[in-house]
């Protein structure tokens, strides 16, 4: 099954991709988490992508649609994916069409601006594997380190207040044009993010018949 995880900073779409992933067996592609590792790497993607990303905007088309072009390559996309985080505009999404790459079913998790700004104030990431934590909704088992790897949590940079207003607004102009583009396609399948994580994760099998 090819999935597209869509909706707002902080809607919990790298949440249920980790948890849609293992129902399917299927990879979960967060461009995001590709970004923040070539920035960590400073390789020239990364370069080329730190001031979009720590000013809440978008990294440029071309860049993104070339690392997922190449990773949509790799065996283990062969009986399906998770793309959390892409398309983000309508020449992404566009492109993603023109691959000739067949999307079975876009899920929209919807939320209010105000629960994410709320959302984001707690999150803690793991900057060794990648995993995200709540303070309130979903600890580590001691609060400070990571369940995985015991590597010490930090804030995600673009969680500062300001950037993720910023986030937000680019997703209101950018990126919500989409709901209409799969909408029209008969794709779109939304899925109210609010609730727990487990309440959330049930739904999002529901939406996609799982
Ligand atoms: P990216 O990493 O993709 O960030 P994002 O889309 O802004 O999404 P987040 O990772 O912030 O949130 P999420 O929806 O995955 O929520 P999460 O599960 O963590 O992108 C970062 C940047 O890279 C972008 O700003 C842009 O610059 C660039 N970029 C990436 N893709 C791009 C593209 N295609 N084109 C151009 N640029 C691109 O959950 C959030 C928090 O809430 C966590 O603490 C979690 O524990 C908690 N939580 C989750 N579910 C619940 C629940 N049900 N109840 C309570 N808390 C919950």
């Amino acid at each position: 099954m090819n999935i597209i995880f869509f909706g707002p900073p902080g809607a919990g779409k790298g949440t249920q991709a980790d948890v849609i992933k293992e129902c399917l067996g299927i990879p979960a592609i967060s461009t995001g988490a590709m970004i923040r590792d070539a920035i960590k790497n400073n390789t020239p993607m990364g370069l080329a992508a730190k001031e979009a990303t720590s000013k809440g905007a978008l990294v440029p088309d071309e860049v993104v649609i070339g690392i997922v072009k190449e990773r949509l390559q790799y065996d283990d996309c062969k009986k399906g994916f998770i793309l959390d985080g892409f398309p983000r505009t309508i020449p992404q999404a566009e492109a993603l069409e023109a691959m000739g790459v067949g999307i079975d079913a876009v899920v929209s998790f919807e939320i209010s601006d105000d629960t994410i700004v709320e959302r984001m104030s707690g999150r803690r990431v793991c900057a060794a594997c990648g995993a995200t934590y709540h303070t309130v909704y979903n600890p580590s088992k001691d609060g400070a380190h990571c369940d995985n790897c015991g590597t010490e949590l930090t804030i995600r940079k673009d969680d500062d207040p300001a950037v993720v207003k910023s986030r937000l607004t680019t997703y209101h102009a950018e990126t919500e044009p989409l709901i209409d583009f799969y909408d029209k396609r008969g794709k779109l399948r939304k899925v109210n993010a609010v609730g727990s994580l487990e309440a959330v994760s049930a739904r999002t099998k529901t939406a996609l018949g799982i």
